[in-house]
């Protein structure tokens, strides 16, 4: 397959141009810098990568090297400052609706019941009341929770409630997923069982995850391709492809590949780590 992601200037607009007729998503050369008063942050240079249809990628980078920045250009909250993002082929211009994101706390709202959590995207779109809903009831029971219907978000768990926002986010069968480290807030044991749901539901539902974590296991555990970013501001490093066969299980995380795989994608952040403060280095 063609499809490519690199890394170096001056290899980078050859990988772009051998890509495919039209990838899920194409990022070219993007560069994004914040303008705070009079001080510039900037957040991406240069990013480029090319997401093959159906596939499961996640990246990896430090804290504040721009990977919550890049989900806003892909879903079209922002511009970027340079370069050009497209989704199956049409330019990102604004918000649109065949991105679904699922951010990293739930944000389900309190009053409403737990399917009407999940309706919320068709009543917020105008679409097809009665077909929305056989489809939220479809969707709560994929991610397990069927019966739970009627429930308000404050009796569901954590990892109940995030599994609550991945319905959400798949109710409007957008075909590209986002997801902005999602169960950054989960405990362990929760967090290896979404883990194990969330490859379930990719695989049941054919749809591009792109899927930012801050845990390499995770990453390993879930995608096809790896893409490790750099400090800020944020570089491809590398992409890395994970040859661990599917379906996964949690014994594969045992398996010497995947060893060897976190302790690749390690070394590559590894020079970084030390300056990280946020709390979360255990992940690494
Ligand atoms: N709206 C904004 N205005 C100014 N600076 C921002 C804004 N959003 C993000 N940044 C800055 O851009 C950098 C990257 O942020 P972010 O994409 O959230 O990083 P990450 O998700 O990788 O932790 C950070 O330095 C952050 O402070
Ligand atoms: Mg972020």
């Amino acid at each position: 397959m063609a499809s490519a992601i690199a890394s170096e200037p001056t290899t980078r607009a050859t990988a772009v141009q051998s890509v495919g007729p039209v990838s899920a998503l194409s990022v070219q050369n993007v560069s994004m810098v914040f303008n705070r008063g009079a001080a510039a942050v900037h957040a991406l240079d240069q990013v480029s990568m090319e997401v093959r249809d159906g596939e499961f990628i996640a990246i990896v980078g430090p804290s504040g090297c721009g990977k919550s920045t890049l989900i806003k250009l892909v879903s079209g909250l922002r511009p970027p400052t340079a370069g050009r993002l497209a989704v199956h082929g049409r330019q990102v211009m604004k918000p649109r609706g065949d991105v679904g994101i699922v951010f990293q706390s739930p944000v389900l709202l309190p009053w409403r019941t737990i399917l009407d959590n999940v309706m919320l995207p068709i009543d917020v779109l105008k679409q097809d009341q009665a077909a929305g809903r056989e489809r939220a009831h479809e969707l709560l029971k994929l991610v397990g929770l069927g019966g739970f219907e009627k429930a308000y978000p404050n009796e569901l768990s954590g990892g109940m409630q995030q599994r609550a926002a991945i319905a959400r986010a798949l109710v409007y069968d957008a075909p590209l997923l986002l997801m902005d480290e999602p169960f950054g807030a989960l405990d362990a044991l929760t967090r290896e069982q979404m883990n194990s749901e969330l490859q379930r539901i990719w695989s049941a539902s054919g749809k591009t995850v792109i899927f930012i974590t801050h845990s390499i296991p995770e990453a390993v555990f879930l995608a096809d391709r790896i893409v490790v970013m750099s400090p800020r501001p944020g570089r491809v490093l590398k992409v890395i492809d994970n040859p661990i066969p599917r379906m996964r299980t949690l014994d594969d995380m045992l398996r010497p590949e995947f060893g060897t795989l976190v302790r690749e994608i390690r070394g590559l952040l590894g020079s970084y780590v030390a300056g990280e403060s946020n709390g979360s280095s255990s992940d690494w």
